[in-house]
């Protein structure tokens, strides 16, 4: 049996995590995969996390199976911080999920249980794990518009020019905020502009929100959801608790279900048949945390505050790279960086430059030239814009 198994191609985000662990040189930088870090290179347990780590440590009694779905405490606080008030509680189903790319997994087999002929319609470029799980489960997908390699922004034109072929039952899949890889963001006009042609065509959006609250804040980044989930009758939603709560190994993230009232009920029992089918129970850990979080008004502030500081911090570090290569290359065109919001940023480099800058100089990104800017320090930066200028980028 064994023998008779493919090989399967290796997920090069992650790939990347091998390599620069492997490499020996104490000068590197990783900008790879994208996982906070703070000045020191660490990925620190967010405060609020411990103290209800500690908490729960303390008053938990029990570690027997809790439900299907989760516990309905954290898909209420979950709606809430994603969706805040735009959304009526009779239409939202909502499941917990071993992280966000377990809600994404879990859309997608929800979308090839309804609809067996839906394209699924994904940004080019996207994360490369959409493409992988769209491949493996068979799903008709096609790419649309979506980043303009000269100005850095996002193609709105070439994204709607595309978009109008979305038949009625087709997924349209789009990042709530923080565009990954490239870091271009839809504006509140244009996401309008984006559910007038979902409503017009009867196509369904797959938002995928991972990185609420490192952009330009916890409200203002869920802005695009919430409109889409106030305008639209069928929305699906993956959110992921791990890099806002800091939890990446725990697991924890959500799929939420909006639908018309009349057909909530069956849209909740499918999403617990899915979690039944492939892995039963979700991790409970993570999402209780996440409950005790947003549910205790102190703890909730003290995780509020956190997270702005890491996301003043990358900011910080965007203004500071963007001038940086100002000063070293004499020129604008990184301008942009300054302008991107999220973790990521694709500097536009090619892969042969993205090699030449790991082999010469230490600097590990995605061979797409995406830079994590949470890897980077305020040593780290003038070093990076310097072997940016010198590779010719
Ligand atoms: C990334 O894009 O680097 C993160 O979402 C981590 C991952 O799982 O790929």
């Amino acid at each position: 049996m064994f023998t008779n198994l493919a090989p399967q191609p290796a997920d090069k985000i992650l790939q990347l995590v091998g390599m620069f662990r492997a490499d020996p040189r104490s000068d590197k930088i990783d900008l790879g995969v994208g996982v906070y870090k703070d000045a020191t290179g660490l990925t620190p347990v967010m405060r609020a996390v411990k103290a209800a780590e500690k908490s729960l440590w303390e008053a938990e009694t029990t570690k027997s199976y809790t439900s299907l779905a989760g516990e309905p405490a954290f898909q209420a606080a979950m709606a809430a911080l994603i969706l805040g008030d735009a959304v009526a509680s009779d239409r939202i189903a909502a499941a917990a999920t071993p992280g966000g790319t377990g809600a994404i997994r879990q859309a997608l087999d929800l979308v090839r249980m309804a609809t067996p002929s839906a394209t699924v319609w994904v940004s080019d470029p996207t994360w490369p794990n959409h493409l992988s799980i769209l491949k493996y489960l068979g799903i008709k997908t096609r790419l649309y518009r979506y980043f303009d390699a000269e100005s850095c922004g996002v193609d709105f034109r070439g994204l709607m020019a595309d978009l109008a072929g979305a038949q009625a039952g087709d997924v349209v899949l789009l990042h709530g905020c923080c565009h990954n890889p490239t870091g271009a963001n839809l504006t509140l006009p244009e996401w309008t502009e984006v559910a007038r042609l979902l409503e017009k065509s009867g196509a369904v959006p797959l938002i995928d929100i991972a990185y609420q609250g490192f952009g330009d804040g916890l409200e203002p980044d869920a802005a695009g959801t919430r409109l889409i989930a106030s305008r639209l009758p069928e929305v699906l939603i993956a959110a992921s608790c791990s890099k806002n709560f800091g939890i990446y190994r725990e697991r924890t993230g959500i799929l939420i279900g909006l639908s018309e009232p009349s057909a909530r009920q069956l849209t909740q029992d499918t999403l617990a048949f899915l979690n039944r089918q492939n892995f039963s129970f979700p991790p409970d850990h993570g999402a209780r945390l996440v409950t005790m979080i947003l549910s205790d008004p102190a703890l909730s502030a003290d995780w509020r505050a956190e997270l702005e500081d890491v996301r003043l911090g990358m900011l910080a570090l965007r203004q500071q790279l963007a001038d940086e290569l100002r000063r070293v290359s004499g020129s604008d065109r990184f301008g942009f960086l300054a302008q991107h919001r999220g973790m990521f940023s694709r500097l536009g480099a090619t892969p042969e430059q993205v090699e030449s800058l790991r082999t010469r100089h230490g600097i590990y990104m995605v061979g797409d030239s995406r830079i994590n800017i949470a890897g980077l320090n305020a040593t780290t930066v003038p070093i990076l814009a310097r072997a940016i200028v010198d590779t010719g980028i």
